[in-house]
Order: C-alpha cells, then sequence, then structure tokens
C-alpha cells in the first residue's frame, strides 16, 4: 500500500508545476505568433500607435468597440462579442465571415496555432480565470 501511493503523491505534487509551465509555453508560443502574424497591424494597449485597433481585452469585447478607432461599417454594425468560438472564426478567414471588413485576410487553419493565439489574446484580456496567466 505504502509502496503504491508514493508514485501517486508524487505526482499530485507535480501536478500544479507541470500545468504551470504549460501555460507559460502556450503563452510564449502564443505571443510568439502574435509576434509573426498580428503584430505589424495590432498593438495590445491603445497607447501604441496600430494600423488595426488595439487588442487588449479583446476576448468578451463587443466588436468594433474602440472608441476612438476608425471601424469599417461591416465590423461597427456586426453586433457580434469576440468569443472564442468568433476569433477562430476570424482568424481562419476574417472577411468570409464578415464581408465588408477592412483587415487583409487572415487564414489561419491550423486549430493548434489558433489555440495558441487565443491563449495569447486571452492572456490580454481580463476575462474570469485569467489572472493568473496575465499576472
Ligand atoms: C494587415 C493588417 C492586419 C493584420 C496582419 C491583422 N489585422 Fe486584425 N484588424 C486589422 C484592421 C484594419 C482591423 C479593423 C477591421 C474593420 O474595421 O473592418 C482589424 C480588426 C481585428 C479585430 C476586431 C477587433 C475589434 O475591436 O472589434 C480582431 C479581433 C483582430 N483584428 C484580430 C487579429 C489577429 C488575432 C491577427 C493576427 C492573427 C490580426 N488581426 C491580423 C488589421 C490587421
Amino acid at each position: 500500500m505504502k509502496l503504491t501511493l508514493i508514485p501517486f503523491l508524487a505526482v499530485l505534487a507535480a501536478g500544479p508545476a507541470l500545468a504551470d509551465n504549460f501555460d507559460e509555453i502556450k503563452l510564449q508560443a502564443g505571443q510568439a505568433l502574435f509576434e509573426k502574424e498580428c503584430r505589424r497591424c495590432h498593438a495590445v494597449g491603445s497607447q501604441d500607435p496600430s494600423y488595426g485597433p488595439p487588442l487588449e481585452n479583446v476576448v468578451g469585447r463587443a466588436a468594433g468597440s474602440v472608441v476612438d478607432y476608425d471601424y469599417s461599417i461591416a465590423l461597427e454594425a456586426s453586433g457580434i462579442v469576440w468569443t472564442p468560438a468568433a476569433l477562430r472564426a476570424w482568424l481562419e478567414d476574417n472577411d468570409g465571415f464578415m464581408p465588408g471588413t477592412k483587415m487583409r485576410h487572415v487564414g489561419i487553419e491550423d486549430r493548434t496555432v489558433q489555440d495558441f493565439i487565443l491563449f495569447y489574446l486571452t492572456s490580454i484580456s481580463d476575462v474570469a480565470g485569467n489572472k493568473a496567466i496575465s499576472d
């Protein structure tokens, strides 16, 4: 009994540490992908100049709601909220998802790449359960 319990406890002890490492790696991958695919047009915060709207807090935000940004009519009138599912559709085929948007076509179909980018976007958004990641 004692012998089988010890490895079990060891796994329990390693669990949270492993999860933290994975989150850190996912965050780094997401950030690298953001830098490569999005950053030339998007800043994170509104204090930094960017051609596209800043993406801080984008997860859970109403589309077209950054006050000072000059959106296309299509995006402004879309009435959608940037849920993870909507962001996934946007990453996959933004102008197919929303004809008339002025964001140049981005066709990220690889679900794993989408996952990492979403992980990063969540980390820069003030959504429930996200505190540990954004700190
Ligand atoms: C070539 C420039 C460019 C690139 C690259 C780009 N975007 Fe955009 N993005 C824009 C522009 C311009 C808009 C505003 C579109 C509109 O008003 O129709 C926009 C809008 C958005 C919005 C809507 C935000 C809101 O406030 O409603 C999201 C979300 C978004 N982009 C995410 C991304 C992500 C994630 C990437 C990288 C995978 C990316 N974009 C790459 C230019 C770009």
